[in-house]
């Protein structure tokens, strides 16, 4: 199915129309099956959402069903949860700790392990523990929240990577040379088995990258590689991320 695209204005109104997506979905999900998983990114750009979520003079906050919210983390980096490059302290801070979200529903990658494969694994047990998927087949997350780097990386899914090749392992543990450290990643096939999958991208540092994975030749950035078998894609942009974008610029 083609991606859908859609421009706002600015980063503000990127991050109104992502947290009305999350709540319409939630509340869906929750009514028919008592829960929602998400799948959450680190980065700069959905910091903004979190925020939103949890602010108090904000909707979203008495509006979202908490309880029944399953927070997962779609990547994170090698280092302890206290620590300032962790994903899991940005959307704690930022949302997690400001809402009324049990601990039970918090799922986090543990990043402290001194060896990121044994992480990597302990996670593909949780999803494991959680999802129960029949033998042979993913866990299929409700929402997955994903952002791109200049690079065209996504998640801890970098260009040129072994781990795109992955086909088995759910969670993996690459090593990023340019970054000297290992990250901890969902892998191509979970995050391809999502039922919405949704990119927000914002600034014009990303405009030219976004030009290139939007309209330029397929297959040549990790972003690319997102195309859920079974479910959708949306990009959410604004309007200076789009602004080389042929079809959608103003
Ligand atoms: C991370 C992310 C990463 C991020 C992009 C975009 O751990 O940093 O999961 O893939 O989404 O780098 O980040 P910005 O939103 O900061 O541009």
């Amino acid at each position: 199915m083609q991606p859908t695209v859609e421009v706002l204005n600015d980063a503000d109104e990127l991050a109104q129309r992502a947290a009305q997506l999350i709540l319409t979905q939630t509340q869906l999900a929750v009514a028919r099956n008592n829960f929602f998983t998400i799948a959450l990114s680190g980065g700069s750009t959905p910091k903004r959402l979190y925020e939103l979520m949890a602010d108090p003079t904000q909707q979203f906050r008495s509006q979202l069903p908490w309880d029944g919210i399953h927070f997962f983390w779609t990547d994170e980096r090698h280092v302890p949860p206290d620590h300032p490059d962790s994903n899991y302290r940005m959307v704690s801070e930022a949302m997690l700790a400001r809402a009324p979200v049990p601990s039970t529903n918090i799922h986090r990658m543990s990043g402290e392990k001194a060896n990121a494969s044994e992480a990597a694994n302990d996670y593909e047990s949780q999803l494991r523990n959680f999802f129960h998927p029949h033998a042979g087949e993913l866990p299929r997350v409700d929402f997955v929240l994903l952002g791109v780097g200049p690079d065209g990386h996504t998640v801890s899914l970098f260009p040129d990577s072994e781990v795109l090749q992955e086909t088995q392992r759910w969670v993996a543990a690459p090593w990023i040379a340019k970054l000297n450290s290992y990250r901890l990643t969902m892998t191509l096939p979970v995050l391809n088995s999502a039922s919405t999958v949704v990119f927000l991208v914002s600034g014009s540092e990303k405009a030219e990258i976004l030009r290139e994975i939007l309209e330029g030749e397929p297959d040549r950035f990790p972003a690319q590689r997102i195309n859920p078998t079974n479910g959708v894609l949306s990009w959410l942009v604004d309007a200076d991320a789009a602004s080389k974008l042929q079809e959608h610029s103003n």
